[in-house]
């Protein structure tokens, strides 16, 4: 039995039985066709790294359907006839380049790149679907799938936006050559295809089965050959495995995509009949047809909700029998389908045979245990709007494609509509308790009353605070969040609803749901021309290669067919010590090849290397006492990668008996005075400052900031690959630092370190994951493959990456200070605490930290003190990430500064300016900025806002910087720059890795300057530990600037040697001519230079933001308005690249101070949050509405590279603004609720939970007047 499908356009016939039954076409891509543009990361939907798109004929309208796809949920066996799309398909260097991916490198929409062909193919999936005819807001909508760590996604809207029919983004002028229909070609006849070939059912070697019904009959025909107690599963878009995995001993897959009873749908007077696997994209397509029909309008608020469902490619695959069976299986699952169809009171069309039709309601179809029912359909009622209102809710943690914190449905029926008398209500809750949906009390409570009525609002609100008792289910958010969250839903409603004239001017907009206007931005820097194509706006070197996906990650290297995959074996008891492994159930599955541990380890069990960075060991495997839950204890090799992860799971591990108590947080060994576990670098106590006698008007206050840890979230994942060739290792890894990972795997297996060489080519997202915990996988592949002696591949799980590796140094500081009235400090204190996990690497407390900790204030030793430690705790060693330690500094004095302004109830600003250091380049800058961002009248217009409404809630937060870049670890950088005499173009090859901060760019911008010749003649090839020997890690914003110094120099070093030729071959000879000549007088047209500890000394740069947000009270949920930025570059040696790194750290930080939110199980230490349905980076309607960028003009930077500062950092140390707009709103808020005017202590992060419990909200006074 054969599958037979396109892919771009090619045909494919391949045997079913060969392949695994849950084989995803992202697999088949990658591993069989080699066709590597399209990436993974999550395997779980939630990334969009993995899209392509998939035409294929509807079953029932016979129409070609083009759609974005995620390829790592899609099944192999799903796609018999079907079309696929991929990056590389849509245009490559061979065929020419697609506009959508020529736009996306133009607009500088790439920095690492990993992400890029996700978004090119989720935007062609996009146009396809609607023939090109789409709105700006339709595409910035489309994207909620798809996260870029590394951009700040302005860029990539603006590119994907100048696509729209309505775009006014300024681009070349191209064509969009998007078809106006498709021809589907049948693979099988090369004729249209008509989607009627009839497939038997396989049977694969693993004893699974497999079965392509056509009918309902043939769908119970299938299902007639599932034995008693088989599992079985009805296969539609699979995406359900995103969210609940599926069970590994499914033994019947029935594919019900073609089965055209279940993908109908038909609109009657009375009802609506939805087919069962009508996917959500096709529902919300009836949805607006329905809505123009009378008793449907309702139609048109079930389409904004499912728009807030998952994301577009989850929804384009994802069916509503799909999702409800989920909430069957699973009945916590907080369904969006499931609350809006039970509030709306939809009844299921339920097949037990094809003959046999059942309509039940949801929750009886829910409870119903008969074997084998099949979804049939969805009958939804019409519900005439003069007698019927109905609204959903669902309040997310971010802007998009995350579950409900809470979700809610309301219908009622009017007895009279005039008089609001309700005759029946259906009010319905998700994520509130498993057997909580209807709040019955209320449903009772209502008929008869007036439903705006004070006293029934009154009698609503004393009432549901009782009957909504959340469960408590970390990660969920606490149930006392969820509780007011609900209550405040129910409240929304009404004052949505009811007639203006009952409602309070001041509460009105307390109904609305925050919305959205389209984002924009805007980017100010100037460029000299003279040094072109230094400081000249270019696109990148990789853009276009990137954004067509054949730009090469490490997975993407082709290995031999023997090659094996690995994954770690996690220990699960910390504090135990480890007194067994048994491998043998993992070894006995079939495809498992060896598993390794800390006794296989032939050298040091240690993945880092003993440096002034790393003091302490770093256990590659765990070897006696386990220091952290998920420590890895032993590596699995397998023949394929899910079973290499599957196997892991199956090792037994035995610990002995130990009692010590372990400590997981900080503040738990604060709590109990655990001063073993605290490690201060000055062994005193810290002498107290001479405080003058309190005068007059002087303030005091103290207060406590809490900075959790953040999740680098590279899209690419810790990744190697390891292949022995001759006598040496060749190792591929995704690491930010070559030198490390070389000389970790030599002491590791005890070999020279010229045994073991690296490649980089780049690396898909590093922000500090990837300078040392990158070893970790590295040691572990080149273990397995230097014992099998052949190729490893390791590349791990986003569950793996986010359990075993060590995030961002939580912080936490006790302030406390003493002001003039003015705000003016007459003392600081701050002692600080940096979560070290279990050992004190990569310390950043007095490395990092300390240095930033007085910003651009006048702190002298005689007001200011501040005392650093770390804390061991038992957890993952704490490492870098992007601002390591100096995002917490900043935030640590301009928190200080802040909490002084609120005390002395003095504008922030003003506070800002009384303490600025004399002298700082601050005193000029800040004034200015305040006048360009009209910062006064701003804040007046906001005071302003927040008088005249109770719920809404506007804050403006500023921010100021001085970040000291140091450079003192800054040893080597080793540059090779070659010529070729032939045809003059140039290499380079240098020490740095391209992490997607640009150093290729900036790197050939140089050498094209100094070496006088065009941009397009000169490549950077591949990092290697050839060229790029003992080179220093590529972290601390500042490798481009060496990079680029160093070719600088080997360029110098080139033109010297070709000086006496140009004078003597005279000013009319080309630049080939020269070399031609310098060739055949043997001139050594190869340069090798190195940066040196000291060719650039430290300096400072500075930056400022401005942050306006809006906040929703009553859900917590906000808006970023406005920010704007203004950052120091000195002469920026590559504008778009600079830009685009300020823009994607702000936004980073944007995640740390509002959506990041690691919870971990406090009692075993085990994370709860590693996945991407629990974790959430900002998504591209997280981003500000209105961003608008400046890079300092004529501010060169005199001892900097070229006059140059670096930009990869900073940026995110201003994003804690936002925290200070929030308190802004939050105080207006409190007060109006009442409460007595203190400072609220707010952190990283500051979720919609935080917002809501800190703003005094009383559910008992909700009310409409
Ligand atoms: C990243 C991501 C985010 C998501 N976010 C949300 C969200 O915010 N809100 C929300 O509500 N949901 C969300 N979901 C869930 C999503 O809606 C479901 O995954 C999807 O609807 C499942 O449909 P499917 O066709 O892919 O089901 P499949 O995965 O194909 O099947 C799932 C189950 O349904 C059964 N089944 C399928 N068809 C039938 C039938 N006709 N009769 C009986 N049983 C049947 C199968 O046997 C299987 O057990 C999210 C999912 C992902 C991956
Ligand atoms: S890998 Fe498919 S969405 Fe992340
Ligand atoms: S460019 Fe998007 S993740 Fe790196």
């Amino acid at each position: 039995m054969s599958i037979k499908f396109n892919v771009n356009g090619f045909p494919y016939e391949v045997q079913a039985a060969d392949y695994a039954p849950d084989t995803t076409i992202n697999a088949f891509l990658r591993e069989h066709l080699h066709l590597t543009a399209t990436k993974y990361m999550c395997l779980e939907g939630g990334c969009g790294s993995c899209v392509c798109v998939i035409r294929r004929r509807h079953p029932v309208t016979q129409e070609v359907q083009s759609r974005a796809a995620n390829s790592c949920l899609t099944l192999l066996n799903t796609c018999d006839d079907a079309e696929i799309m991929t990056d590389e398909g849509l245009g490559n260097q061979l065929s020419g380049y697609h506009p959508i991916q020529k736009r996306l490198a133009q607009l500088n929409g790439t920095q690492c790149g990993y992400c890029s062909p996700g978004f090119v193919m989720n935007m062609y999936g996009l146009l396809e679907q609607h023939r090109g005819q789409v709105s700006m807001s339709q595409v910035e909508d489309a994207f909620g799938g798809n996260i870029c760590r590394c951009t700040g996604y302005r860029p990539i809207l603006d590119a994907m936006k100048s696509f729209a029919v309505d775009s006014n983004i300024e681009v070349p002028a191209e064509c969009v050559d998007i078809e106006d229909s498709f021809e589907l070609l049948c693979p099988r006849t090369g004729q249209s295809c008509r989607g009627s070939c009839s497939r038997p059912p396989l049977r694969d070697q693993g004893g699974s089965h497999w079965y392509w019904p056509k009918s309902l009959t043939e769908l119970f025909g299938a299902l007639s050959q599932v034995a008693n107690g088989e599992l079985y599963m009805l296969v539609a878009g699979n995406t359900a495995h995103g969210v609940y995995r599926r069970p590994r001993d499914i033994r019947h897959f029935i594919d019900v995509n073609m089965v055209p009873e279940l993908r109908q749908y038909s609109i009657e007077t009375d009802h609506l009949l939805l087919g069962g696997n009508v996917t959500l994209t096709d529902a919300m397509q009836v949805f607006l047809l329905a809505a123009k029909r009378p008793g449907f309008e309702y139609c048109a608020q079930l389409w904004q909700h499912f728009n807030l469902i998952a994301n577009v490619p989850v929804r384009n695959n994802g069916t509503l029998a799909g999702n409800i069976s989920i909430k069957k299986q699973h009945f916590e699952f907080p369904s969006d389908v499931f609350i809006t169809f039970e509030a709306l009171d939809v009844h299921v069309l339920v097949y037990d045979n094809p003959s046999t039709q059942r309509v039940m309601n949801l929750l009886s179809y829910l409870s119903d245990t008969t074997s084998k029912l099949v979804l049939g359909g969805f009958i939804l009622k019409a519900y005439p709007k003069d007698r019927f209102l109905f609204r959903s809710y669902k309040i997310l943690p971010r802007a998009q494609n995350v579950h409900a914190y809470v979700n809610a449905g309301f219908l009622i029926e009017w007895q009279d509509i005039q008089r609001r008398i309700v005759h029946s209500a259906r009010i319905c809750f998700g994520n509130i308790r498993p057997e909580y949906i209807h709040d019955d009390q209320l449903e009772q409570l209502l008929p008869g009353r007036d439903l705006y009525d004070p006293a029934t609002v009154a009698q609503i609100f004393q009432q549901l605070p009782a009957s909504l008792q959340p469960e408590e289910r970390p990660p969920e958010a606490s149930p006392e969040y969820r509780q007011l969250l609900a209550c405040s839903l129910l409240y929304k409603f009404l004052l949505a609803t009811a007639p203006k004239e009952r409602v309070r001017e001041r509460f009105r907009t307390g109904g609305l749901l925050l919305e959205r206007p389209l984002s924009s931005g805007s980017q100010s820097f100037e460029t000299i021309k003279k040094n072109y194509p230094v400081t000249q706006p270019v696109q990148k070197l990789e853009g276009l290669i990137q954004c067509s996906g054949e730009a090469m990650y490490m997975n993407d290297l082709l290995t031999t067919s023997n090659a094996v995959h690995c994954a770690f074996v996690t220990a699960k008891r910390v504090g135990a010590t480890i007194e067994q492994i048994d491998p043998s159930a993992a070894l006995q599955c079939k495809g498992v090849v060896a598993f390794y541990s800390a006794k296989d380890i032939p050298g040091s069990n240690n993945f880092v290397l003993m440096d002034q960075f790393s003091p302490e060991v770093d256990e590659i495997f765990a070897g006696g006492r386990v220091k952290y839950f998920d420590q890895p204890l032993g590596v699995i090799a397998a023949l394929t990668h899910d079973t290499a992860v599957y196997a892991a799971t199956l090792v037994v591990v035995t610990y002995a008996r130990d009692q010590r108590k372990i400590y997981t947080t900080m503040n738990q060994v604060l709590a109990e005075k655990q001063t073993d576990r605290i490690v201060s670098k000055s062994k005193d106590p810290v002498e107290p400052l001479k405080m003058p006698p309190l005068a007059p008007g002087d303030v005091l206050g103290r207060g406590i900031l809490e900075l959790e840890s953040q999740y680098h979230f590279t899209m690419e994942p810790q990744t190697t690959i390891v292949v022995p060739l001759d006598n040496i290792l060749q190792v591929y890894c995704a690491t930010q630092w070559m030198d490390c990972t070389q000389g970790a795997i030599a002491h590791m297996l005890g070999v020279t370190v010229n045994s073991i060489q690296l490649q980089v080519r780049r690396v898909g997202g590093a922000y500090g994951a990837k300078v040392t915990r990158c070893n970790l996988v590295a040691c572990a592949t080149a273990l397995v493959a230097s014992k099998l002696r052949r190729p490893a591949r390791f590349v791990q799980t986003i569950e793996s990456m986010m359990e075993t590796l060590g995030k961002r140094w939580a912080c936490r500081s006790d302030y406390e200070f003493r002001a003039r009235a003015n705000g003016s400090i007459i003392m600081l204190s701050n002692n600080y605490y940096e979560d070290a996990g279990c050992n004190l690497n990569e310390n950043v407390v007095d490395f990092l930290t300390l240095p930033i900790l007085r910003n651009v204030y006048n702190l002298t030793d005689s007001n200011y003190r501040t005392q650093g430690s770390a804390i061991r705790t038992d957890a993952p060693s704490s490492t870098w990430c992007r601002a390591p330690g100096s995002a917490e500094g900043i935030a640590m004095t301009e928190t200080a500064l802040e909490h002084i302004a609120f005390t002395c109830q003095l504008d922030p600003a003003d506070v800002r300016l009384v303490n600025l250091q004399p002298g700082n380049k601050m005193v000029q800058l800040l004034p200015k900025f305040l006048a360009s961002t009209e910062y006064r009248k701003r804040r007046d217009q906001i005071n302003l806002f927040n008088s005249q409404n109770r719920w809404r809630k506007r804050g403006l937060g500023l921010a100021l910087m001085s970040f000291p870049l140091n450079t003192t670890v800054a040893f080597n950088y080793p540059v090779t720059v070659a010529i070729y005499h032939e045809d003059g173009s140039v290499v380079i090859s240098h020490g740095g890795i391209e992490i997607g901060q640009g150093v290729n760019t900036k790197a050939a911008q140089v050498a094209a300057f100094v070496l006088g010749v065009p941009l397009d003649h000169v490549r950077v090839e591949a990092s290697n530990t050839v060229s790029g020997a003992n080179s220093m890690l590529t972290a601390n914003s500042m490798t481009s600037e060496m990079i680029g110094l160093a070719v600088r120099k080997a360029c110098d070093t080139l033109n010297k040697r070709l000086a006496p030729l140009k004078e003597r071959l005279g000013p009319r000879a080309t630049w080939v001519q020269v070399l031609q000549a310098a060739f055949l007088q043997s001139v050594f047209l190869v340069a090798t230079e190195s940066y040196r500890l000291g060719d650039i000394p430290n300096y400072n740069i500075f930056g400022l933001s401005l942050t306006e947000l809006e906040l929703d009270i009553l859900t917590g949920n906000h808006l970023i308005r406005r920010v704007d930025i203004l950052e120091d570059a000195g002469d920026s040696l590559s504008p778009h690249i600079d830009v685009g790194q300020v823009e994607g750290a702000f936004v980073m930080g944007l995640g740390y101070y509002l959506t990041e939110h690691l919870v971990y199980d406090r009692q075993t230490g085990q994370i709860l949050t590693n996945r991407t349905w629990n974790y959430h980076p900002p998504g591209a309607k997280d981003i500000p509405i209105d961003f608008r960028i400046e890079l300092l003009q004529k501010s060169p930077n005199p001892v900097g590279f070229m006059r140059s500062k670096a930009t990869g950092e900073p940026a995110l140390c201003l994003a804690v603004g936002a925290l200070f707009a929030m308190q802004h709103a939050i105080q207006s808020a409190r007060s109006d609720a009442g409460l007595p005017r203190e400072w609220v202590r707010l952190g990283a992060p500051t979720t919609p939970e935080t917002v809501v419990l800190n703003s005094g909200s009383q559910v008992e006074a909700f009310a409409l007047q």
